[in-house]
């Protein structure tokens, strides 16, 4: 499967975040993700649909939009409107699943689910044949710069193999901690896309981090 790099806005410098995004775009990011915390489904607060529909327009690149917030299904269409390409939810949020699964389909949008580190993989196996995208949090979820939990690759394996078993060419994403010597387990575990927020920011060559995240051994 094709290695899709999706930096995560978070670790960028807000105050400018246009040019941010346009620099991505130019070093060869496939998609731009972005976080949003309610600052009660996780301890901290980052941004909603106005900042997301001012960005739409720096960039044609996917907006791969990940909600850490309790009620996706209530916030869904205005995330949607204001330009997500992909809203993923955590199957740990108060919102019904198969419920808010339906709304997204209805809304033009890309279904994905995030599984926090403590939530198990066949979780999201009753889903699985309606999601885009199913994401392995591999830190807890609410800030960027943590590290990775390597207790992780084994679940990522489980939800690659059980697409495999059903046919379904399902997008396994992987966030936190993604460096590029972390990199390499999660590709090797069955995951394709690929978050990363600090070490992409903190490169001084922002396309050769992401180029070592896609392809780097
Ligand atoms: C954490 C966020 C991540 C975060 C990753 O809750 O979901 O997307 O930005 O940051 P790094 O790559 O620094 O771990
Ligand atoms: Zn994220």
């Amino acid at each position: 499967m094709r290695i899709k790099v999706s930096p995560s806005i978070l670790a960028s410098d807000f105050s400018k975040l246009g040019e941010e995004i346009r620099s991505l775009e130019s070093s060869g990011a496939d998609m731009i993700h972005i976080d949003v915390m309610d600052g009660c489904f996780v301890p901290n607060i980052t941004l909603g649909p106005p900042v997301v529909r001012s960005l739409r327009r720096h960039t044609d690149l996917p907006f791969d939009v990940h909600l850490m917030i309790r009620d996706p299904l209530f916030y869904a269409g205005a995330f949607a409107k204001a330009g997500a390409d992909l809203i993923c939810f955590h199957l740990e949020s108060d919102a019904d699943p198969g419920e808010t699964i339906a709304k997204l389909l209805s809304l033009g949008v890309k279904p994905a689910v995030a599984l926090k580190p403590k939530t198990p993989a066949e979780a999201v196996f009753p889903y699985l044949d309606q999601l885009a995208m199913v994401l392995v949090m591999t830190v807890e979820p609410g800030f960027g710069g943590q590290s990775f939990m390597e207790d992780q690759l084994g679940k990522i394996r489980e939800i690659r193999d059980e697409c495999d078993r059903r046919g379904l060419e399902t997008d396994v994403q992987v966030d936190g901690g993604i460096t590029d010597r972390t990199a390499p387990l999660c590709r090797a575990a069955g995951a394709n896309v690929l978050v990363a927020g600090s070490y992409v920011f903190r490169a001084q060559d922002r396309a050769e981090a992401i180029e070592k995240i896609r392809n780097g051994i």
